[in-house]
């Protein structure tokens, strides 16, 4: 295996510290090709959602690259519309039945929608029979995670957030590790159509080390000791997206980095969102 990093959840459970993010990626080959290739060259890491609509292709690249169950770490995600009728188990069962898995390595209520504090004791109840070997929450900002604590004892592995150079979310994932929950990154690279890859700030980076804005962005959130989860459609990004284990950025480059903060979302806001 490329040599890369892990992380260690507060349950034990170690995650790799890059995933391929398959949001957006059609059903089909094309995820089935994403999948193999990142499993094929290094990525031991794959997150998806049930909403992705592309979890049985997640299941055909992960059976076409052969790699022993034990090796590589699965994300999948409760949608909205099954947490708000209270559909959290059966959903479960019908992500692992796609997927072709009889465990996913990490089982996440994907928004918080109403009915997200049922949605939670069902997700303990997954954990507890061994179906998820860790489970965790997203888009969940701190007063959700506050109320979350205040009902259970069970902590999120993680919670995994938009943040980007563009939009750091810096308090929040400040305020996640305080309670050793680890944050995981979406829309890493400033998403699909963003402008962030641009920034001669990023080129300049780059520059120094002979890598690209993406690596050099990749690296920024590995260094911040984020779980970054980088989608791309194309091998040869794919396979660059993973180059990033041979280089360190110094403090006055993240520091760089982190100033590209606009504060602006590009995502859905998780206190207002209407899906
Ligand atoms: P593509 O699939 O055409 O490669 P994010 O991960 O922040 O949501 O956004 C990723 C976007 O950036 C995708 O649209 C992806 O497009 C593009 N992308 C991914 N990796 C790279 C890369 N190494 N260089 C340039 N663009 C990239």
């Amino acid at each position: 295996m490329a040599i890369q990093s892990t992380i260690t959840l507060n349950n034990g459970t170690v995650i790799p510290q890059v995933g391929l993010g398959v949001f957006q990626t059609p059903d089909g080959d094309t995820t089935v090709n994403a999948v193999q290739t990142a499993l094929e060259n290094g990525y031991r890491h794959i997150d998806t959602a049930m909403i992705y609509r592309n979890e049985a292709s997640v299941g055909e690249g992960i059976r076409r690259a052969g790699l022993p169950r034990g090796d590589f770490f699965v994300t999948t995600k409760l949608w909205n519309d099954d947490i708000r009728v209270h559909r959290g188990k059966d959903a479960f069962q019908e992500s692992l039945d796609r997927l072709g898995l009889d465990y996913v390595d990490l089982y996440l209520i994907h928004w918080p929608a109403d009915g997200w504090q049922q949605a939670w004791d069902d997700l303990q109840e997954i954990y507890a029979s061994g179906r998820a070997k860790a489970i965790g929450v997203s888009n969940f900002q701190k007063h959700h995670i506050d109320e979350l604590l205040a009902n259970s004892d069970v902590l999120p592995a993680v919670n995994q957030i938009e943040s980007s150079p563009q939009f750091t979310n810096h308090e929040l994932i400040g305020q996640l590790r305080s309670k050793g929950i680890v944050a995981e990154a979406w829309s890493p690279l400033g998403g699909t159509g963003g402008n962030l890859l641009g920034s001669p700030v990023l080129a300049e980076i780059g520059a120094k080390y002979g890598k690209s804005a993406a690596q050099v962005v990749i690296r920024w959130h590995i260094q911040r000791g984020v779980v970054v989860l980088p989608k791309s459609t194309h091998a040869e990004r794919i396979k660059q997206n993973f180059d990033v284990f041979d280089f360190n950025l110094t403090s006055e480059d993240m520091t760089a980095i982190t100033a590209l903060n606009t504060g602006k979302r590009n995502g859905a806001d998780p206190d207002n969102f209407d899906f």
